[in-house]
């Protein structure tokens, strides 16, 4: 029979209210809370952050939960200024990078969540190991049967540096992943599985290098009713993406590419 609703061992329960002040300059945060080594349902415990103590962006305020009211608050970061990609999460509904999300661009309670239908290592932090073998398996690295010359590097001219941009800037945050429902769908832990908008840009970053010259056997790997051709053009993952990307071109470009030179 089809099943409408969550199992009721990961439905999320009302969690704790850890501190609850009369007055002052606060801000509610609701904060999903999983414990694997607990055998409960996750929770959403509500946490109240002093904004007089100088927390301008979401992160900031986790690290003060973190630091001044429950140090078993677990989450990814490391930048702090939307570089390194590990700090993406669901805010208000919207998967982003928390260190470059102020507090006062929400009104409201700031309702937090990890980024979408990845499973939870714990709290805040989603297991990424199928992604990163997912992206492993498209070899993000340059590859080349011509040797450089002795201490030189492999040059590239302006116009073929140019064709890099908006594709190296990728930071592996996964937003655009997670948003996107064919992700959710056939993204799965399968042999054959939808790679998804941030694998897809990633490798058409390396199929547009012109110091690879792997192109074909890149596009000939990729040529794959799931791999590839899950994507439906539904540009979620575009919308998402918090360094202003365009994943669903990059995929677009892919396919484009796949019909011309090897189909
Ligand atoms: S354009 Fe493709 S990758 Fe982007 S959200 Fe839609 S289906 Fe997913
Ligand atoms: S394309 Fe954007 S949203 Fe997707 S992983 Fe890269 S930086 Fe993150
Ligand atoms: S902490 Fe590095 S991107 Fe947010």
């Amino acid at each position: 029979m089809v099943q409408f609703r969550l199992p009721k061992n990961s439905r999320i329960k009302k969690g704790k209210v850890h501190n609850s002040p009369n007055d002052g300059n606060f801000k509610r945060l609701n904060i999903y809370r999983f414990n694997p080594e607990k055998n409960d349902n996750p929770r959403l415990d509500t946490f109240y952050l002093d904004l007089d103590t100088g927390s301008q962006m979401v992160l900031d305020g986790l690290i003060s939960i973190k630091d001044n009211i429950d140090s078993t608050l677990t989450f990814r970061r490391s930048c702090r200024e939307g570089i390194c990609g590990s700090c993406s999460m669901n805010i208000n509904g919207v998967n982003t990078l928390s260190c470059i999300t102020p507090i006062e661009s929400i009104a409201g309670d700031i309702n937090i969540y990890p980024l979408p239908h990845m499973p939870v290592i714990k709290d805040l932090v989603p297991d990424l190991n199928h992604a990163y073998d997912q992206y492993e398996s498209i070899s993000p690295w340059l590859k080349s049967d011509k040797k450089p010359l002795k201490n030189k590097e492999r040059i590239q001219t302006q116009e073929e540096r140019k064709k890099l941009d908006g594709l190296v800037e990728c930071i592996m945050c996964f937003c655009c992943s997670t948003s996107c429902p064919s992700y959710w769908w056939n993204g799965d832990n399968n042999k054959k599985s939808y790679l998804g908008p941030a694998v897809l840009l990633s490798a058409q970053r390396w199929i547009e290098d012109s110091r690879d010259d792997k192109t074909i056997k890149r596009l000939e790997k990729l040529n794959d009713s799931m791999e590839l051709f899950r994507c439906h053009t539904i540009m979620n993952c575009t919308s998402a993406c918090p360094k202003g990307l365009n994943p669903a071109k990059a995929i677009a470009e892919i396919k484009k590419k796949v019909a011309l030179e090897i189909e």
